[in-house]
């Protein structure tokens, strides 16, 4: 089953279009058994899980285990939000550590070109069974300074970045939540052939509603559940609105 199909499963199963993105900054050694028990408490009304450095960094693949686990039994497709760039040797490396490890999908920077690039990468994850996202525009205040470059013939970087994720081959696209624009005229761009999924609600100012009627799939949402009080109220309140 390709990463799409198991994200769409996940997401019909949980009644769901909410990404949990488990991001802590709690101190290092308390932030595992905090992100374990966001997931417990909310994995029945999700569609998958994102992990970032947050996590990664302090505890590695091997320490992320449980995580891991609950995911895989829930059958919760889990995303590295690595923002991969590197050469090819690298980042296949990087994607079949990943999938050894039990993750379904990466994300990935196409700033830096298919050729010895991300190209045998996007190849060697779909052969792992897994998925592979593209960052197409970017959800801070910044994103406009590196996004809305202009190539010589004058077209904008997010739309060059669009057309290469659906020339190679990627599951889905990242596009600010708060761009609702953006994210009707990538669709306009990557069609059917790519997931939308967007990051910037709650703590970055973002709402889900507007997000996904502007044709996004999924909302990534990170901080404004694993703060709340009551995460599962949280997501409840986001499958609701
Ligand atoms: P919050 O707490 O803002 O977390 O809900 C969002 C999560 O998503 C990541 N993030 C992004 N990831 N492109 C990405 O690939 C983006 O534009 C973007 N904006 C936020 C963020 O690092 C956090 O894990």
């Amino acid at each position: 089953m390709t990463f799409k199909e198991k994200l769409r499963q996940s997401a019909e199963k949980h009644g769901s279009k909410v990404i949990l993105a488990l991001d802590f900054s709690d101190p290092y050694d308390a932030r595992l058994a905090k992100a374990e028990k966001v997931l417990d408490a909310t994995k029945g009304e999700i569609a998958g899980v994102k992990v970032n450095h947050h996590l990664i960094l302090p505890y590695g693949l091997t320490g992320l285990s449980t995580v891991i686990g609950i995911c895989r039994a829930e059958r919760l497709p889990l995303i590295a939000d690595l923002k991969m760039n590197d050469i090819e040797a690298t980042n296949i490396n990087i994607v079949d550590s990943l999938t050894a490890y039990g993750f379904d999908a990466v994300i990935a920077n196409p700033f830096v070109g298919r050729e010895e690039g991300l190209g045998k990468a996007v190849e060697r994850i779909h052969a792992n069974q897994g998925g592979i996202i593209f960052l197409v525009y970017m959800s801070h205040k910044g994103a406009d300074e590196g996004y809305h470059l202009r190539l010589e013939d004058g077209e904008p970087i997010y739309r060059v970045f669009a057309t290469r994720a659906r020339e190679w081959g990627a599951d889905g696209v990242i596009v600010s939540a708060k761009a609702t624009n953006k994210i009707a005229e990538i669709r306009g761009i990557v069609g059917d052939s790519c997931l939308i999924l967007t990051p910037g609600v709650g703590a970055q100012g973002g709402e889900a509603s507007d997000s996904l009627g502007a044709g996004a799939d999924y909302v990534i949402v990170g901080r404004s559940l694993t703060g709340s009080s009551d995460p599962l109220k949280a997501v409840r309140a986001l499958n609701s609105s």
